[in-house]
């Protein structure tokens, strides 16, 4: 079974390539955003807490996101795989992740980085629109990202929304919390040698075409 992980900081891409790689080879996608913002949407005790801190750009805490993510997985280990968009987001998680996937006889296949500068990240996250029903995610000021129609989802045909931490207060402290707590992640996965490289400045095929080579390998 195939497991995949994306690194990468926030607006590199990895929702965008998540659904291609999804559809080209049958996987399923695990976003531990998009399990947040699902809890968020419940209005629970646990709601305000999850709000404040996506709002703030700062990581959800461990315990929480392993809970959000622990029964998700259980399901998937029966499934043809999955990539994991989000997940983990620091060494501590990914230690917990390693010994979760032990106690199932599994591990991880590969952990893909999409490289991407602070700048760049920024002007896309910018146009970002998405899909309130099934998460795809398009861009408003990028052609090959934008909908057929204005504002208006390919596949399910409702209103797309903006998420409410894409301003750039929200975005400077996001990056920062990815250089201070995430990025440590590619050096524990190199030294795993299960570490890929990928340049995610590029137009969103040429982005994919990289990836397909390496999950044709794997
Ligand atoms: P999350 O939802 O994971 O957000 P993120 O990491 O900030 O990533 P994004 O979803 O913003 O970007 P993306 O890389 O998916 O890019 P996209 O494909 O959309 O997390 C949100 C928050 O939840 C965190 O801040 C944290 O608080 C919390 N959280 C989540 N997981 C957690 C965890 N494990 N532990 C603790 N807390 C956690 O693309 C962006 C835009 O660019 C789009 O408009 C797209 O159309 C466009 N685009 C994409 N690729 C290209 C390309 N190649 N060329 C041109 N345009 C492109």
């Amino acid at each position: 079974m195939k497991s995949i992980i994306l690194v990468a900081p926030p607006a590199a891409g990895k929702g965008t390539q998540s659904s291609l790689i999804c559809e080209k080879y049958g996987l399923l996608h695990i976003s531990t955003g998009d399990l947040i913002r699902e809890a968020i949407a419940k209005n629970d005790e646990m709601s305000d807490y999850l709000k404040s801190q996506i709002e703030s750009g700062k990581l959800v805490s461990d315990e929480i996101i392993l809970k959000l993510l622990g029964s998700r997985l259980n399901e998937m280990q029966k499934g043809p795989g999955y990539i994991l968009d989000g997940f983990p987001r620091n060494v501590n998680q990914a230690i917990q992740y390693d010994s979760m996937l032990k106690e199932m006889n599994e591990k991880v296949s590969c952990v893909i980085y999409l490289a991407i500068s602070k700048e760049l990240a920024e002007k896309r996250i910018v146009g970002r629109i998405s899909c309130p029903k099934c998460g795809r995610v398009y861009n408003e000021f990028i052609a090959e990202n934008q909908p057929k129609i204005e504002n208006t989802c390919d596949e399910c045909g409702i209103e797309l929304t903006k998420r409410s931490d894409d301003n750039a207060e929200t975005f400077g402290v996001r990056f920062q919390t990815y250089l201070d707590e995430t990025a440590p992640l590619i050096d524990y996965y190199k030294k795993q040698n299960i570490l890929y490289e990928v340049d995610s400045t590029l137009p969103t095929d040429q982005v994919f075409a990289q990836i397909e080579s390496i999950v044709d390998q794997i």
